[in-house]
């Protein structure tokens, strides 16, 4: 998803919300390549700012869980993830 927003943040100003098809596109393929490999849900995350894309996003069905579900997006990098994955019990 970082390369979607990457892709499109180049494509167009933030200004120009007037859609081509490429992001329902761009999401359909993910969407049918997901399906083809047994999988059942996408996750996406977005910011809070970003209001054309939530709304994008829930006008294709999107559940937006930090509103129903109270859900927080946590993250382990660099030497935290280092120190989780050095306590492992041995197998
Ligand atoms: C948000 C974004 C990805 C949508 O892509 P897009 O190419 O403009 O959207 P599309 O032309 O494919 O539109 C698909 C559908 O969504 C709808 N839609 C598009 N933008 C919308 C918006 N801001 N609010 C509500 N609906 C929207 C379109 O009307 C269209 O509806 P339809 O299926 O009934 O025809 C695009 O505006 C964008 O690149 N934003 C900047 C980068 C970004 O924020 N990316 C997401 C980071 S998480």
């Amino acid at each position: 998803m970082t390369c979607f927003n990457d892709v499109l943040l180049e494509r167009r100003s933030a200004s120009d919300r007037s859609g081509k098809g490429i992001g329902k596109g761009l999401m359909s393929k993910v969407a049918e390549v997901g399906k083809k490999k047994q999988c059942v849900r996408l996750h996406l995350t977005v910011l809070d700012w970003n209001t054309p894309a939530r709304d994008f996003y829930a006008a294709k069905g999107a559940q937006d869980l930090t509103a129903s579900k109270g859900l927080h997006i946590l993250l382990f990098d660099g030497r935290d993830l280092d120190n989780l994955a050095n306590e492992a019990p041995e197998d």
